[in-house]
């Protein structure tokens, strides 16, 4: 099939390496001249695991074209994604669709025979029927359908979530558009890839129901972690003994600082909008926002208590910026909510992660950042972990004694056992864990 997508962010770019990769041809729009031309010099814009390596490999197959001149692309398509950004809109929360209408306008104007114009952005309910709407007001001789169908991309595993994901959603309420979808996700009928049909509106919620559902899963066992730390419980061991009841499932229990990234926290913002909205207000995601948010600047004072109630004056080596790991992405990041907290105490902060360090210069900077985590930590009064990446996982601890002028150790992400590092001679706080329990 020959598809067109409308955005080379994170999203559209992902989406649109794997289309070619199952054999569609597919061409990449952009209007941002100077990354495609970074795309046609086979630069990646973005730290994603994988992705350079298939977007050459496509490229090279002659199966993926990146271009700013929307034209061909889209009246050769038989389908077109829309892959542009829906960020919060300053004021309100709800998501902004400014450049969801810009581009079903452009694609009105530029569409040949019958296409089908796929919503992959995250837009709230009710979104398809007004770009609907809008191509049928500027091109009303197209012949065209719309469609829903949100990605569930984990970014740092993108490409996997893509290939092999737990299923598909598809909005759509047009036959001919049906098959068009179907023959597009036919390459993963082989592993057997769930794909749910559902009307347009249905499939627009299950996004946000989904990445809502994720959020209240993460921030409830984060407050069963608050409650373990008060009742000297672990609340690792909690985690696993619910997450094996299957109705429960292990994942998404880690206990942490509190959620980042793209998705969730913009998600759950615009969910509750809409719902207040249609005047169905779902209460339980207004207070996971609210307690999410707080336990982010809450971390920091957790820091200082571990510091002795004041860090004036101290030196704070920090591990991970990135909201997660694998990924180079500093929104809601929980380390902006906590470096700052700490700089303002009189902490000095030295800094240290694998990929996020340009980003969080331009967010931060006024702290030191390092080139390697022995570069942060040595000399420094305490080490915190804020990012689990696998480089943190097994540091070489007699080497972090020694390197420390102090013995704190803050482990915001639970990599290790307490009792072992307190055999060490580490004075280490962790999320929801005992002192002297076994991790
Ligand atoms: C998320 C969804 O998983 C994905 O399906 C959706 O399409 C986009 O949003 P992403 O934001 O890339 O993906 O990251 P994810 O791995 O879901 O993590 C989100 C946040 O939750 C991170 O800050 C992470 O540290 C935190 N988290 C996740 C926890 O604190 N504990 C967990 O158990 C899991």
């Amino acid at each position: 099939m020959r598809v067109a997508v409308i955005g080379t962010g994170y999203v559209g770019l992902v989406s649109g390496a794997c289309f070619a990769d199952f054999g569609h041809t597919v061409t990449c729009v952009d209007k941002d001249v100077s990354k495609i031309e970074r795309l046609n010099r086979g630069e990646i814009p973005i730290f994603e695991p994988g992705l350079d390596a298939l977007v050459d490999k496509n490229v090279k197959q002659e199966r993926l074209f990146f271009t700013t001149e929307a034209k061909d692309a889209i009246a050769d398509a038989e389908a077109v994604f829309i892959a542009v950004g829906t960020p919060s809109r300053r004021g309100d929360g709800h998501a902004d669709l400014q450049y969801v209408y810009a581009a079903a306008e452009e694609i009105a104007t530029l569409m040949n025979g019958f296409t089908v114009v796929v919503n992959k952005s995250t837009v709230p309910v009710g979104t398809g029927d007004e770009v609907e709407a809008i191509i049928r007001k500027t091109n009303p001789d197209a012949d065209f359908a719309v469609a829903s169908n949100p990605e569930f991309l984990r970014e740092g595993a993108a490409i996997k979530d893509f290939m092999i994901p737990d299923r598909v959603v598809v909005g759509v309420e047009d036959e001919r558009a049906k098959a068009v979808m179907d023959e597009l996700y036919r390459p993963l009928f082989l592993n057997e890839t769930p794909i749910l049909f559902t009307q347009r509106r249905t499939s627009e919620l299950i996004k946000y129901a989904a990445n809502a559902f994720l959020a209240v899963k993460i921030t409830f066992i984060n407050e069963i972690a608050d409650l373990c730390e008060s009742v000297g419980a672990n609340v690792q061991e909690v985690a696993r003994g619910i997450g094996l009841d299957g109705r429960i499932g292990r994942k998404f229990l880690n206990a942490g600082p509190g959620y980042g990234g793209s998705c969730f926290p913009k998600d759950t913002l615009a969910l509750t909008k809409t719902a207040n909205d249609y005047g169905s207000p779902i209460r339980i995601v207004d207070t996971v926002i609210e307690v999410n948010s707080a336990r982010k600047k809450a971390m920091a004072d957790k820091i200082i208590a571990a510091m002795g109630a004041d860090v004036s004056g101290k030196t704070i080596a920090v591990l991970g910026l990135a909201f997660k790991p694998n990924t180079d992405d500093m929104r809601d990041a929980p380390s902006l909510d906590i470096i700052p907290a700490l700089t303002e105490k009189g902490a000095s902060v030295r800094a240290y992660d694998p990929e996020a360090m340009h980003e969080a210069k331009e967010l931060m900077p006024d702290i030191s950042y390092c080139g390697t985590p022995w570069d942060a930590i040595e000399g420094a009064d305490g080490l915190v972990i804020i990012t689990e990446w696998h480089q943190f996982r097994a540091l070489d601890m007699e080497r972090v004694k020694n390197s420390l002028s102090g013995n704190v150790v803050v482990d915001l992400r639970n990599i290790y056992d307490a009792e072992d590092m307190e055999k060490r001679g580490f004075a280490y706080t962790s999320i929801g864990r005992p002192k002297t329990g076994k991790a």
